[in-house]
């Protein structure tokens, strides 16, 4: 089969997932191409006969640009596709969100895939959470995933795999998703500091405007935030000046208080023996 794994992966999380699914995948003669959706144009899927849509979670959602792009492709006509996402631990609603998205195109959704991603989001003094992730363990699931996938459209069955996590399929209920339902982009326009750029730092290199993936960066001539910045941080990340920073005491008091080992094996995904930190 012809299978197009589609992804948008900041840090590098996703894509690893998507690799390791892809490896499997070829391992059973399949043709399978990994492309960027950033890059990548949504015409690029329609020749597949199974669609594998990636994401990281943002805020307990599928980010506003993956919500974005999926609303560009093409018709699916009832094509099987897959979903997957990596997540800190508290994936909430992002694996629901991007069946609902693949759905709306008519496509078929047999299956859905979580793993874990290291969190660089959003205070660099808090960065160090779920280190390493994915690991060896958390590719080698991801695979798994992918050889049960084989095996279920081989043998012909078009219903949900077993091996699917069942919040792909079914609204998720508790505590996150509800902070997800809260932490809409215009809130989080509100309560997180926007970053804020020292001219006399920022050396104009543009790489803000190319990475940013809501298309939010201008350079006129030095780098401006428009009003859909959707506050992922990724701009202030990759500076290589370093020219964007902001006040994230209040931030990270937020950041321990909802995101902390406690919590996420209490309403999130963590498993027994897992921390956050
Ligand atoms: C803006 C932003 C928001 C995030 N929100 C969540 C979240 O709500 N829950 C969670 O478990 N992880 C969250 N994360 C962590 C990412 O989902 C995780 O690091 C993911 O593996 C990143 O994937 P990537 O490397 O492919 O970009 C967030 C990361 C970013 C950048």
């Amino acid at each position: 089969m012809n299978i197009a794994l589609m992804y948008f992966s900041q840090t590098g999380n996703t894509l690893k997932t998507a690799e390791a699914m892809a490896a499997a995948l070829r391992e059973k003669r399949h043709g399978v191409r990994v492309l960027d959706m950033c890059t990548s144009a949504p015409a690029d899927i329609k020749n597949c006969d199974v669609l594998g849509v990636g994401t990281p979670c943002f805020e307990s959602h599928a980010p506003e640009p993956v919500k974005a792009w999926l609303r560009t492709i093409p018709p699916l006509y009832g094509k099987p596709c897959f979903v997957f996402a990596t997540a800190g631990g508290v994936p909430g609603r992002v694996l629901y969100e991007l069946t609902r998205a693949v759905q709306a195109k008519g496509g078929t959704v047999v299956g859905g895939f979580l793993g874990r991603g290291q969190v660089h989001h959003p205070a660099p003094c808090l960065t160090g959470r779920l280190p390493g992730r994915p690991h060896a363990d958390d590719l080698a699931k991801a695979r798994a995933f992918a050889l049960a996938l084989d095996k279920h459209l081989a043998g012909g069955a078009t219903g949900v795999m077993p091996e699917s996590r069942k919040d792909a399929h079914q609204a998720p209920l508790g505590f996150y998703p509800l902070v997800g339902l809260i932490a809409r982009p215009w809130l989080l326009r509100i309560i997180l500091p926007k970053p804020k750029l020292d001219r006399d730092v920022c050396n104009q290199c543009g790489l803000c405007e190319k990475e940013c993936p809501s298309g939010s960066m201008r350079l006129t001539p030095y780098p401006v935030l428009d009003g859909q910045c959707i506050r992922c941080y990724h701009c202030q990340n990759i500076c290589p000046q370093k020219a964007l920073t902001e006040s994230w005491w209040y931030g990270n008091l937020m950041i321990l208080t909802l995101y902390n080992t406690v919590f996420s094996r209490l309403f999130g995904d963590l498993e027994p023996g897992e921390k956050i930190y």
